[in-house]
């Protein structure tokens, strides 16, 4: 008898973009958790006060290739093929519910149903995952705002903390002031 093929077919399904900010953020992140790593041991690892704000520098520029491509993924969100787009990547839409009960019973029968793009439990994921990234930008940008006055919340924290007499732009990080 002659054995049945299975019949495969290819599917265009994450565009050009969405790679490009895919792979950015993840040497991105990569680059922070090092980086913040060193800066965390510092002491540990003998490492000068110089040395510490080089550091920390590295980790703020590191930090900007993180936030920008975050931030251009936000917008390629409205502009991407059907499932970069931000109504194939949140959860809701008609009939979500129903299909996340589905997806989940014939997972658990273990028969998980293949959708192209992200299935219905992992639109759930994506969007944690975004919320956290977007948390970790709006944070870390505070943080080399108060810690080394770098943009954009830099010239508020120096201005904050300069004394009346002193231009907040004078201001270096880790500077003792008399
Ligand atoms: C995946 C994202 C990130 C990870 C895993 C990460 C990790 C870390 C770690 C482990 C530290 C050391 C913590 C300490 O010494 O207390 C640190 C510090 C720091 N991070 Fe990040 N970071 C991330 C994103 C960012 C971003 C986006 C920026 C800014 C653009 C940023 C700016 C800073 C600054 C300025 C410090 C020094 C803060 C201080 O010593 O007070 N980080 N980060």
């Amino acid at each position: 008898m002659k054995q049945m093929q299975p019949e495969y077919r290819t599917y265009r399904v994450w565009d050009a973009p969405t790679r490009w900010f895919h792979w950015i953020n993840v040497l991105a992140v990569l680059g922070l958790i090092g980086v913040g790593l060193v800066i965390l041991f510092n002491r540990d690892l003998g490492i000068s006060l110089d040395g510490k704000i080089t550091l920390k520098t590295i980790h703020v520029i590191i930090g900007y290739v993180f936030v920008l491509n975050l931030l251009w993924r936000l917008v390629w969100g409205f502009f991407g093929n059907a499932h970069a787009r931000w109504r194939a990547v949140l959860p809701g839409g008609p009939g979500y519910p129903r299909a996340v009960r589905a997806y989940a019973a014939a997972f658990v029968e273990g028969h998980p149903q293949a959708y192209v793009g992200h299935n219905p439990l992992g639109r759930l994921a994506v969007t944690v995952i975004f919320l956290l990234l977007v948390v970790l930008a709006a944070t870390g940008l505070v943080r080399a705002g108060t810690d080394l006055y770098y943009p954009p919340f830099g010239g508020f924290a120096a201005a904050f903390v300069a004394k009346p007499a002193v231009d907040p732009e004078t201001l270096a990080p880790y500077e003792v002031g008399s």
